[in-house]
């Protein structure tokens, strides 16, 4: 098991569609938990295979709730059906979102408000379960991520300049960039962890 480097926003492998997994066994097992390993470092709450530059259909979630209950797992080749759209004006800071792939960086976004994620556990077995509030967020996310999206391709218009304007500033936005969990010091201000 170890911590691998994660990719920042503009290399190809997050804007590209991630293909489906064809092979259960050792090399999927090791994927991960070698993907678990960096989203606990980093510290992020989800993490996408192509975000430490595997594009295949895999994400891992762990995450506690207002009731302190942790929700936890990994999906492969998932399906995603969105639930009802949220209403009403956009809440500045309780839709925030954040992503490890555009480090220290949050923008408010819309989501659906419940979902149900189907596909396969990492042993090939068939799984399906609904959620709502900040994991249906979760699995939007990274959803997303194994479609090529970033959430920062879905924000409203006035925040995508401001996000574009903030990755160049940041020197994002090209290929070849990541940083390591544990050694670069990106994600570790005092705001809770909510990435992924
Ligand atoms: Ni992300």
């Amino acid at each position: 098991m170890s911590v691998r480097p994660i990719r920042i926003t503009g290399d190809p492998v997050l804007h590209t569609p991630a293909r489906p997994v064809t092979n259960f066994g050792e090399e999927l097992d090791e994927l991960v938990l070698d993907m678990i390993d960096t989203m606990r470092e980093a510290p992020g709450v989800g993490l996408a295979a192509p975000q430490i530059g595997v594009d295949v259909q895999v994400f891992v979630w762990e995450w506690s709730d207002e009731q302190d209950k942790l929700h936890e797992g990994a999906i492969v080749n998932p399906v995603l059906s969105l639930g009802q759209r949220q209403r009403g004006p956009l809440d500045e800071e309780g839709e925030i979102e954040g992503c490890l792939s555009v480090p220290d960086f949050r923008y408010p976004l819309r989501r659906a408000s419940d979902v149900v994620l189907s596909g396969l556990d990492p042993r090939g077995h068939a799984l399906s379960m609904y959620a709502e509030g900040w994991l249906a967020r979760i699995f939007q996310h990274e959803f997303d991520h194994l479609q090529g999206r970033l959430y920062i391709d879905r924000l409203a218009w006035r925040l995508r300049r401001e996000a574009r304007r903030d990755i160049r500033r940041e020197g994002f936005g090209q290929p070849g960039r990541s940083w390591l969990p544990g050694v670069d010091s990106y994600e570790e201000s005092d705001h809770e962890a909510e990435e992924a």
